[in-house]
């Protein structure tokens, strides 16, 4: 089920340096959101800017859910000024999500930036239904923008940091952290983040024998499968093109769909 919604903002913080988390209250679309799935966002209630803003859900409440962002642009820098007690129009849950596979033996989330925005639901989800709360590489700039450790840590997640100038948990990127963790066959790994960096942990993965599911972000018109603004190259053939649309065949994609060198992002470590 699909609603578009006005909900109230109950909460909203700055928790970084243009990092903010935002709580809205919905508990239709609470009910219906998994984690991996996102929402539309109408950062105005003016005509300007017209297009919504594609947000996933952080993490999802008996009576709502919690956006994590980061302000990119225009878009963003208006929803940071709005204020608890107003109202947010949200339309979703849209696209697929992350499926939740308690029969694999291990679950290793790799994060990178901003993309750990993806995590906090899944990461509940993984721990409550597979006895085993999932391993978690968190990766970033710098200290500051580790986002979410804690709440991970309360999730009974082993947190592995790593930054690219080592203010904080080892100087290290995120692919080079899951390989020595040592991922196997019965290792699923899912990853958010730069593109780079999801293409470096799909080849990790893949040369571990793991299988790796990744979150795309594009820029999105309608969020429903209709404009094309979305598409991303893929390795096969979907309806007939070698693309696939991020808003309504993912945002999660097995990461051996997605041809990475179109994206010129098949990088190896
Ligand atoms: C499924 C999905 C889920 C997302 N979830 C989150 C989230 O939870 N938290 C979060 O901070 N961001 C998320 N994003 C990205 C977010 O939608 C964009 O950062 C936002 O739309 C930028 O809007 P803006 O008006 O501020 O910037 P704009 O003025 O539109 O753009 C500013 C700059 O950001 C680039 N940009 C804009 N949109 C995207 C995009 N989707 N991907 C990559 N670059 C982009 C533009 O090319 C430009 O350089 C998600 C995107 C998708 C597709
Ligand atoms: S945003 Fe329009 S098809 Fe995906």
């Amino acid at each position: 089920m699909r609603y578009i919604q006005d909900c109230e903002i109950v909460a909203h913080d700055l928790v970084a340096p243009k990092h903010w988390r935002m709580r809205l209250r919905s508990e239709d679309i609470a009910r219906a959101a998994q984690p991996g799935q996102f929402c539309m966002v109408e950062v105005v209630e003016t005509l300007y800017p017209f297009l919504r803003r594609p947000m996933c859900f952080s993490e999802i409440h008996d009576d709502g859910f919690t956006l994590l962002y980061k302000v990119e642009g225009e878009g963003t820098q208006l929803l940071s000024q709005r204020v608890p007690g107003q109202t947010c129009s949200i339309q979703g849950p849209l696209g697929n999500g992350f499926p939740i596979a308690p029969e694999l033996e291990r679950h290793v989330i790799v994060s990178g930036g901003i993309g750990v925005a993806a995590f906090p639901a899944l990461a509940r989800a993984l721990a409550e239904t597979c006895g085993r709360p999932p391993e978690v590489i968190l990766a970033a700039r710098t200290r500051e923008l580790l986002l979410c450790a804690d709440l991970f840590r309360s999730l009974g997640c082993t947190v592995h940091l790593a930054t690219d100038d080592g203010s904080a948990g080892e100087k290290a990127y995120a692919a080079r952290m899951l390989e020595r963790l040592g991922p196997g066959p019965g290792t699923l790994v899912y990853a958010c983040g730069p593109m780079i960096m999801m293409s470096t942990t799909a080849a990790v993965a893949a040369r571990a024998g793991a299988s790796c599911l990744v979150s795309l972000e594009a820029q999105m018109a309608c969020g429903d499968g209709a404009c094309l603004g979305c598409v991303v190259e893929s390795k096969v053939e979907h309806e007939g093109e070698k693309m696939v649309r991020v808003c309504v065949d993912g945002p999660v994609f097995d990461a051996a769909l997605i041809d990475w060198e179109a994206h010129n992002t098949a990088y190896d470590l």
